[in-house]
C-alpha cells in the first residue's frame, strides 16, 4: 500500500538546521503552525500549553549562544570521542562523518537558532513553555497534588507540549518550511531559569520544554538519520515477543 499525503508529511520532515535566510516566513504561516499544534491531544483537553514567537536577534543569540555552550560541555568535553563516532556510525562517508562530529564538539552545529545569516539561521524562533501545575485533572484541588500522591499525571503537561510541538513540525513540513526541534538549551536548570527570566515566562509555574526554529531549508534534505522498524521496537502482549507485521 502507498503512503498517503500525512504518511509522506510524517516520514519527509526532517530537523533543518541550515537556513536560507534570504526568506523570512510570514506571520500568516507562523500562524498556521501554532495553530495546528493547537490541535494535539492534552489531558481534559487543558492546552497547558504556550509559544513564544522569537524573531528579535539579540533573543535568538541569547538563547542560541546558550545552546552552542551546552553543546560544547556536552559533546566537546562530557562525551568520548568514540562513543560520538559509535552513534554517528550510520554516515558513511569519512570526510562528513568528520565533518559533522567538529561542528558537534565545537558548537557550530547550534550556531543556526541564532537567527545570523551568516551562519544559516532561522529566522524564527518558538519556545514552548507547558504548565508545570497541569495534573489532567481540572479540580482546583486536586492540582498541584501528582507528584505527592504517586500519580504519574504531572508528566502530562510535557506530553501534552511534546505533542503540541510535533503537530506544528508536521504542519511547518506540509506548508514548505523547515523546522528543528531542540531542547540542548534547556536541558540544563539553569539554562531553563535564565531563559525564563529574559522571556518574562512565569517560572516555576510555566516551564520552557523545547524549541522550534522555522524558515524555509537552504538545502533539500530528505535523508534522516535511520529509523528502526516496527519489527525491532514492537512487541505482541508481552514484551521481547516480536512484532512481525509483513510490510506491505
Ligand atoms: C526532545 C528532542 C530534543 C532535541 N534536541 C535537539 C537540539 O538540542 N538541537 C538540535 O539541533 N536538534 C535536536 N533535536 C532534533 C533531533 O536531533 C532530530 O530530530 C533527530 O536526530 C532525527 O533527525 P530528523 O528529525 O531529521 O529525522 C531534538 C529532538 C527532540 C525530539
Amino acid at each position: 500500500m502507498d503512503d498517503n499525503e500525512t504518511l509522506r508529511t510524517i516520514k519527509n520532515r526532517r530537523a533543518i538546521r541550515d537556513y536560507d535566510t534570504s526568506r523570512d516566513v510570514p506571520d500568516e504561516l507562523v500562524y498556521k503552525v501554532i495553530e495546528a499544534g493547537g490541535y494535539a491531544p492534552s489531558a481534559e483537553n487543558q492546552q497547558p500549553w504556550r509559544i513564544i514567537v522569537i524573531r528579535d536577534k539579540k533573543l535568538q543569540e541569547f538563547i542560541g549562544q546558550i545552546a552552542v555552550n551546552r553543546t560544547i560541555e556536552l559533546f566537546g568535553r562530557a562525551t568520548p570521542r568514540q562513543e560520538i563516532e559509535r552513534r554517528l556510525s550510520y554516515i558513511q562517508s569519512k570526510a562528513s562523518l568528520e565533518r559533522t562530529i567538529d561542528i558537534l564538539i565545537s558548537g557550530e552545529r547550534f550556531e543556526y537558532i541564532k537567527g545570523k545569516p551568516e551562519t544559516n539561521g532561522a529566522p524564527v524562533l518558538l519556545v514552548l513553555a507547558v504548565d508545570q501545575t497541569h495534573v489532567g485533572n481540572s479540580q482546583p484541588t486536586l492540582r498541584g497534588t501528582g507528584g505527592v500522591y504517586g500519580w504519574s499525571s504531572p508528566r502530562h503537561a510535557i506530553i501534552a507540549g511534546a505533542m503540541m510541538l510535533q503537530n506544528m513540525a508536521l504542519a511547518a513540513t506540509s506548508l514548505g518550511l523547515g523546522s528543528c526541534v531542540s531542547s540542548v538549551q534547556l536541558d540544563h536548570f539553569d539554562d531553563v531559569r535564565a531563559i525564563s527570566e529574559k522571556l518574562g515566562i512565569p517560572h516555576p509555574h510555566w516551564v520552557p520544554i523545547l524549541c522550534l526554529t522555522l524558515g524555509y531549508a537552504k538545502y533539500e534534505r530528505t535523508l534522516g538519520p535511520p529509523r528502526q522498524p516496527p519489527e525491532e521496537v514492537a512487541f505482541v502482549n508481552k514484551w521481547g515477543s516480536q512484532f512481525k507485521g509483513a510490510k506491505r
